[in-house]
């Protein structure tokens, strides 16, 4: 019997550093810093240090920081951002807490993500900044959306939830925009023991407001100068991600070793591979193939014991909480194709090169069927 592959092993990831995360822990729980402390402070100089950015501000949710990220460049009931509609709905959920439009433009059939050729006709007079994501770790194309920016005086905002480390043009993502939103959800290329999430800015009073934001508008206990949110990230979630950061460069390394490796094997079959665009150096988040006969692929690698996942099987576009927006099948073709389309297939930084070859030959297998 061969050995089943999950879509995503995270013990593998844990074991070697079990030691050193359950001193972490420890230490937090001697130290009762549970909300926010000493080693989310260590984190946030790490991690700004790691981006080559001045501030990075640590939350409770990647979803959280971008939520604040749009109440520091003032986006508010009325206004429109352009963004994608082919993403994790968090994306668009920062969008509607600040009682904003999310105005969705198609992706790139080759990226999938924003095409910044189309960002220019959805500019209007309510837009107050462009949203894009680094979908899949791979960096979306800044430099055309940057000078789009520059033209219309709009803030630019990275979704770098997906892509720590990834790099455009040889630098790291998320230092680009005037905010980034990073997650670390545990399944993150770097995971928490839990939630969180962090915003990276080099703008020193976007990220005196953040922490004031994140901490119910206040700097000086029992004093709110505004209204705020319970945004905070545990102690322990620094902690742990303190132990795990040392590690990103190196993880990230092997993720793209994985998947060159895939590229390798698989560039005989009729799949749609992820290409990497000249510009960019992904830092492969996911590993996303595609084929119109995607549900028929998916059904025999999960009964063949590989685990694979969508990502994301309906664009935002055509999801019930989005209905008011009045969207209908056809508005975004390439973003609808991408979601018929795409299949997530095993990747992580421990995947073994006898996995990756048993996951290719079972996707051999379905095509030599047919
Ligand atoms: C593209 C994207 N944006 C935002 C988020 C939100 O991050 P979190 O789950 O930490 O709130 C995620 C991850 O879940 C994501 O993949």
């Amino acid at each position: 019997m061969n050995e089943s592959i999950p879509y995503l092993d995270l013990r593998a990831q844990i074991k070697p550093l079990r030691k050193e995360i359950d001193a972490a822990i420890a230490r937090t729980l001697d130290n009762c810093s549970f909300c926010l402390g000493p080693d989310v402070v260590q984190f946030e100089k790490d991690f700004a240090k790691f981006c080559g950015a001045q501030h990075c501000v640590a939350f409770n949710s990647g979803t959280s920081a971008l939520h604040i990220a749009l109440m520091l460049l003032g986006v508010g009931a009325g206004d429109e951002v352009i963004t994608t509609p082919f993403t994790f709905v968090a994306t668009s959920w920062a969008i509607s807490y600040v009682g904003a439009k999310p105005v969705y433009v198609d992706v790139d059939d080759a990226t999938m993500n924003l095409d910044p050729k189309l960002i220019e006709r959805a500019i209007t007079p309510k837009t107050k900044a462009i949203m894009p994501v680094h979908l899949y770790g791979h960096p979306f194309d800044l430099d055309p959306i940057l000078a789009i920016c520059k033209k219309h005086n709009l803030p630019l905002v990275e979704d770098t939830a997906q892509a720590h480390a990834a790099k455009y043009k040889g630098k790291i993502v998320g230092t680009f925009g005037a905010v980034s939103g990073f997650s670390f959800y545990p399944g993150k290329n770097l995971g928490a023991a839990g939630e969180g999430g962090a915003l990276v800015t080099n703008n020193a009073e976007f990220a005196k407001r953040a922490r004031s934001l994140r901490e119910h508008g206040s700097t000086v206990r029992y004093y709110h100068d505004e209204v705020g949110f319970n945004y905070r990230m545990e102690g322990i979630q620094g902690a742990v991600l303190g132990v795990k950061l040392p590690h990103l460069q190196k993880w990230t390394d092997e993720r793209r070793r994985v998947a060159h490796r895939y590229h390798e094997l698989l560039k005989d079959t009729p799949l749609q591979l992820p290409r990497e665009a000249a510009y960019a150096e992904s830092a492969y988040h996911l590993y996303v193939v595609r084929h119109p006969q995607r549900d028929k692929l998916k059904e025999h690698l999960e009964a063949n014991g590989v685990g694979c996942a969508l990502h994301y099987p309906l664009p935002l576009h055509l999801q019930k909480c989005y209905a008011s927006l009045g969207h209908k099948p056809g508005d975004f073709p390439l973003a609808e194709k991408a979601a018929r389309e795409c299949l997530s297939l095993p990747i992580y930084p421990e995947l073994t090169d006898a996995q990756i070859q048993r996951v290719v030959e079972v996707v051999k297998r379905f095509f030599s069927h047919r």
